[in-house]
Order: C-alpha cells, then structure tokens, then sequence
C-alpha cells in the first residue's frame, strides 16, 4: 500500500476577487521508502501540497488517502493523531521554541504522545546525539548557529519515530556547508527507512533526489525517477 496516495486534489483559498487556486487536480503516489523532491517556483503551490500531505490542512475537493485511510473523513482526533505519530515536520525558520532549551524542543512531540519524563529525556537527548548536538542539550536557540538550529529541528521532527519526513525548504536558510550537512542527514534517515518528501526550489537540491516532482501553477508537470 502506498503511503501518501493524492487523487485530483484542488486546494482553492479564499473567494471572489481573493480566490487563488493553489492547487489544480494533482495526483500524486508516494511509495513507502521513497526520497522525492518537490521542486517549483515561488507560489507554485508547493508547501499548500505539504500541508495537504502532512494533514495540516484539507483539500477543496479531490481525495486524499494517508497510509490507506480518507483524510477528508477523519475526525479531528485521528488527524491530530497522525500528525503526532506518523509525521515529522521541518520547516525553513525552524520553527523552534525560543523559550526551551534544545533537548526540551525535542522532548516537545514526545510528550505529546504521552511519554513518561525520563524515557522521553533519553530518547530526546540520543535524537540530539544522532545529530551531533550531544554537546549542546541545554542551549536555547538564540544561542545556536542556524545549522545547528535546523539540526535540533530535524532530531525534533524524527525523536517520536514518525514513518514519513516532510520538509519544507529545510535548506533555505543555511548556507551551502550546512545545507549539505542537513541533506546528508535526511539522506541517511531515508537509508534507514523513512519516507523523506523534501520541498525545495532549489535545483541541485532536488536533483539529488531519487525522485523529482515539479510543480507549476498548482498542476504537476514533471514526475521523474532517477
Ligand atoms: N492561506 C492562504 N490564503 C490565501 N492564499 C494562499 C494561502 N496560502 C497560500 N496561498 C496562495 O496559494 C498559492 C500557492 O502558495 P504556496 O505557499 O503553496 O506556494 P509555494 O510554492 O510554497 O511558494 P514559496 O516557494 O514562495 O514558498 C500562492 O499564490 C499563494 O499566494
Ligand atoms: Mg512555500
């Protein structure tokens, strides 16, 4: 069964004189273990594809189907379920919590998903380690490099064990010593099993990528496997 399964998904946002179709009938396979690029222009509709996939938001009309199950259909619980368990997500700005230190941001899903304190300490501090921050579990992120940020980020988004990565443009912030640091790990994630889907429009990025997806205007004009 694949894991992401897309069927003519439209996304519109807004109406009258602001309605933009962001997406226009995409349909879209993602397989168990794949390494897939999303590559596009600016407002090509891309992170709207990601927010769709990672069940951050619904479709217009179309049907989605995560791991065999109708998006649409799901209760509020099963998708926040889903998002918890299934899904790690990492965003270009981070998106860390200023106020904690790393190994805190890290332990953040974890206590969502109802682990006790001292196993959730531990598997937090080893998601830090694997991502050679071992060294810093007590900085905020003010007083960390944006490489190091995006690192905290990225063992954030894999502490829980989720099935699948989304990342949005992890690399747009970083320069080209740190972006190749963070492919490097997704990479080896990916080796390891996880389903990655990184969004990115830049091109040596995506063509990286075992498999590329372009987008423009909300429709998908190129699919293509190495
Ligand atoms: N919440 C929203 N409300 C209204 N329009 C939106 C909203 N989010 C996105 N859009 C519009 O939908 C289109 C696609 O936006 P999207 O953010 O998916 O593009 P993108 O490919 O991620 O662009 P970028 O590379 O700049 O991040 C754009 O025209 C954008 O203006
Ligand atoms: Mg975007």
């Amino acid at each position: 069964m694949p894991i992401m399964e897309l069927k003519n998904i439209c996304k519109i946002y807004g109406s009258g004189e602001s309605r933009v179709a962001a997406l226009n009938g995409v349909s879209l396979t993602v397989g168990q273990g794949e390494f897939t690029a999303v590559a596009g222009a600016s407002g090509s509709g891309k992170s709207t594809l990601m927010s769709l996939m990672g069940c951050l938001d619904t479709q217009t009309s179309g049907e989605y189907l995560f791991c065999g199950e109708n998006v649409g259909k799901l209760s509020e619980k099963r998708l926040t379920e889903i998002r918890s368990k299934e899904i790690g997500f990492i965003f270009q700005s981070f998106d860390l919590i200023p106020g904690l230190t790393a190994l805190e941001n890290v332990e953040l899903p974890l206590i969502y998903k109802g682990m006790p304190k001292n196993i959730r300490r531990e598997i937090a501090a080893c998601a830090l380690e694997k991502v050679s921050l071992g060294n810093r579990l007590y900085h905020f992120p003010s007083d960390m490099s944006g490489g190091q940020q995006q690192r905290v980020a990225i063992a954030r988004a894999v502490a829980a064990d989720p099935s699948v990565i989304l990342a949005d443009e992890p690399t747009g912030n970083l320069d080209r010593q740190n972006s190749a640091e963070v492919m490097r790990i997704l990479y080896d994630l990916n080796s390891r099993g996880k389903t990655v889907i990184i969004i990115t429009h830049d091109e040596s990025i995506a063509a990286c990528a075992a498999r590329t997806v372009r987008i423009s205007d909300g429709r998908i004009i190129s699919d293509t496997k190495l």
